[in-house]
């Protein structure tokens, strides 16, 4: 069975890129039912139009809360019947009202480092990269992991590549290594998940 999946993303959708990629090319048997975005007109948005895959925004300003926002914004991807709910590059941390809406459908993040180092509260984007480099690291790498309720970056980890940390690198530059990992990871990751639903023959 095609696997259904829902994509939730925030700005540039590049990871979401690479799922729809991986779908259209058969590469992965699963197909992106939903993509939802906490913010308006990012460009991962028109990435989802150009797919002809359905999506919305689901801004604290419509709604007048994040809590309303994330509820409205779990009803609207539970409408499209997911097996699997993939967070790419989603910048908010998910609450109660989210996920008990999702009922227990699976739900996995990217991250762009080897949890559980450089992970938590205000661990994202370029800030990630920095730490690495200030520690002294001599690799990194991206990880998938599965998502619970109010946890930021905690879940079991299911796809971890590594990239080395090279002398000169700056913050832009590591990024850049790890999100070409990121993107191979994300499919990945998405793949065990299909496998998991496939009956043997
Ligand atoms: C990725 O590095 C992801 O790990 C992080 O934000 C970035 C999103 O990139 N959380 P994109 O929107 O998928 O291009």
């Amino acid at each position: 069975m095609t696997l259904p999946v829902a994509v939730l993303v925030s700005g540039r959708g590049s990871n979401l890129q690479a799922i729809l990629d991986a779908c259209a090319s058969g590469a992965l048997d699963a197909r992106v039912v939903y993509v939802a975005s906490n913010h308006a007109g990012v460009p991962a948005l028109d990435r989802a139009a150009s797919a002809g895959v359905p999506h919305g925004a689901f801004t604290v300003a419509d709604f007048g809360s994040r809590a309303a926002a994330q509820a409205a914004m779990a009803e609207a991807v539970m409408r499209t019947d997911p097996r699997l709910v993939v967070h790419a590059g989603f910048d908010h941390i998910l609450g109660p009202e989210y996920f008990v809406r999702l009922g227990g459908t699976p739900v996995i993040n990217v991250h762009p480092a080897l949890l559980p180092l450089f992970g938590g509260r205000g661990m994202y984007g370029v800030r990630v990269h920095e730490s690495v480099l200030a520690a002294g690291a001599t690799e990194s790498g991206a990880t998938v992991h599965r998502v619970h309720p109010d946890t930021i970056d905690l879940g079991e980890v299911v796809v971890q590549r590594r990239v080395p940390v090279l002398s000169g690198d700056t913050p832009e530059m590591l990024g850049a290594r790890v999100l070409e990992q990121e993107h191979i990871a994300i499919v990945e990751a998405i793949r065990r998940f299909v496998l998991a639903t496939t009956p043997l023959r």
